[in-house]
């Protein structure tokens, strides 16, 4: 599938965090500078879903992906991921990490591999996402960035 991503700033990116807050995902911070966030399109326009980077140095964490509901299954997830990793390698990363509760096995077939939480670096570890999933049983992953 092909698909555009161009990142999202000021009313655009508000407007994106208020929707993702009331659906319950932990986006307070999204308007960090240190936090890339991107909207994917298909070539005709047609809104995919969103995703970002939360960069610290050589490392980054994949924040807040999501795919509409209704494309969901026909690889917009895949191709979202890949672009992200693309926007990665742009900005110098070389390590991305995740927190997943539902998702494990869609991230391991795009290359993530599971490691411990206290592996990640501090900045990442003291991330909102990573406090948000404290007590939570998700899983901790990690692919590097070619
Ligand atoms: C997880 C999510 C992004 C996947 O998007 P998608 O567009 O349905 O994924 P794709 O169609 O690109 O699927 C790619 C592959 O992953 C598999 N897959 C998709 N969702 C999966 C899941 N939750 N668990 C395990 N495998 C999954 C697909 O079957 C497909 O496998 P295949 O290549 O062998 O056919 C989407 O379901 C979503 O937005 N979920 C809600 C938010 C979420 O959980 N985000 C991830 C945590 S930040």
């Amino acid at each position: 599938m092909q698909i555009q991503v161009a990142q999202l700033d000021g009313i655009e990116l508000e407007r994106v965090r208020l929707r993702l807050l009331s659906d319950g995902m932990p986006v307070r911070d999204l308007i960090r500078p240190e936090v890339h966030f991107f909207t994917a399109t298909t070539e005709t326009g047609a809104q995919i879903g969103w995703g970002g980077l939360e960069v610290h140095g050589g490392d980054a964490l994949l924040r807040a992906v999501l795919v509409n509901p209704v494309l969901r299954g026909i690889g917009a997830g895949r191709a979202l991921v890949d672009a992200l990793l693309e926007e990665a390698a742009r900005l110098k990363v070389t390590s991305v990490w995740l927190l997943t509760s539902e998702a494990e096995g869609f991230f391991s077939a795009l290359g993530f591999a599971p490691t411990h939480k206290s592996l990640a670096p501090p900045a990442i570890r003291n991330s909102e996402e990573f406090a948000w999933h404290a007590d939570s049983h998700a899983v901790c992953m990690r692919r590097a960035v070619a």
